[in-house]
C-alpha cells in the first residue's frame, strides 16, 4: 500500500447518485450559460437567477444519497495506515455523508453561504435570496453561495499542493480534466514521483498524462480498485 494517497474527484463520482455532470451530453453547461450562473459578473448582473440555480441544487441534496464509489473512498481512508487526502471539485455533500474525513472542497460547498459585505461564512440548508439578511452583519443582499466561480481562486490550494508534493499514489475519479488548476494535479503528482491512475467512464481529456487508466462507471471501478488496494495487490 502506498504511504501517501491523493484523490481528486469530479462530477462523475456523483453521477450515479443522480447529480448531473457538466460537460456530458445533456450536462449542466449545455442547459445553462456558465457566464450567467457561475461567474461574479453573472451574479452582479442577475443575483436572483444565480440564487435560483444554486437553490435548486441545494434543495436537491435531500433527494440524493452517496453511491458505492463514495462509500469505497471512505472505506479506503478508514483502512489506510498512511495519509489520504480527498480533494473534490464537487459542491455536493456526498463524500462527507459517506464518511470521508480528510476532505477538501476546492470549489466550495452548496451547504455554505458567504457574505460579501462582512466576509462571514454560514452553514446554509435553505434557499438564498437577495432579501435574506446575513446572520452576522444583518445586511440583506450580501449573501452568496460559498462556491468558487469561474475567474475565482479555488480554495485550499496551499494544502492541496502540499499533499500532491508528497504523494505516492494519485487517483483522478470522474473528472473530465478540462478545468484548471485541477486538471494539472496529475502532472504535479507525477513530478513528486507518484503512480497516477485515472478512473473515469471514458478516457478524459488528460488521460494520456496518467500512468494507468481504468474506464467504467465509478460505482463499479472505484470499489474494485479500492478492494485491491486494501488487500495490498
Ligand atoms: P465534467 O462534467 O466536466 O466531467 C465529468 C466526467 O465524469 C466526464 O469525464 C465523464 O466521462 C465522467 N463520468 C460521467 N459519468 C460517470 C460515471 N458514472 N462514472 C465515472 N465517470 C463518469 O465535470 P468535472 O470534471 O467535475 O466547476 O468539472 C470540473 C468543474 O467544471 C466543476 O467543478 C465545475 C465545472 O464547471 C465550477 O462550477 C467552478
Amino acid at each position: 500500500m502506498p504511504a501517501s494517497i491523493v484523490i481528486l474527484t469530479g462530477a462523475g463520482v456523483s453521477a450515479e447518485s443522480g447529480v448531473d455532470t457538466f460537460r456530458d451530453t445533456g450536462g449542466i453547461w449545455s442547459r445553462y450559460d456558465y457566464r450567467k450562473v457561475a461567474t461574479p459578473e453573472g451574479f452582479a448582473a442577475d443575483p436572483a437567477l444565480v440564487h435560483d440555480f444554486y437553490n435548486q441544487r441545494r434543495s436537491g441534496l435531500v433527494k440524493i444519497a452517496p453511491n458505492a464509489a463514495h462509500y469505497a473512498l471512505a472505506r479506503l481512508e478508514a483502512g489506510h495506515p498512511g495519509r489520504l487526502t480527498l480533494v473534490t471539485q464537487n459542491i455536493d455533500d456526498l463524500h462527507e455523508r459517506a464518511g470521508s474525513k480528510n476532505l477538501i472542497h476546492m470549489h466550495g460547498e452548496l451547504t455554505k453561504a458567504i457574505c460579501v459585505r462582512c466576509g462571514s461564512r454560514h452553514e446554509w440548508h435553505g434557499d438564498l435570496s437577495t432579501e435574506v439578511p446575513c446572520p452576522a452583519c444583518a445586511e440583506a443582499g450580501g449573501l452568496r453561495p460559498d462556491v468558487v466561480w469561474f475567474g475565482e481562486m479555488p480554495y485550499h490550494m496551499e494544502r492541496i499542493y502540499e499533499a500532491l508534493g508528497d504523494c505516492d499514489l494519485f487517483l483522478a475519479i470522474g473528472t473530465s480534466g478540462s478545468v484548471y488548476p485541477a486538471a494539472q494535479f496529475v502532472q504535479e503528482a507525477s513530478r513528486a514521483g507518484a503512480h497516477t491512475v485515472e478512473l473515469n467512464l471514458e478516457p478524459s481529456e488528460t488521460f494520456g498524462d496518467f500512468d494507468e487508466a481504468i474506464h467504467g462507471p465509478a460505482s463499479r471501478v472505484v470499489p474494485d480498485y479500492v478492494e485491491k488496494l486494501l488487500k495490498g495487490k
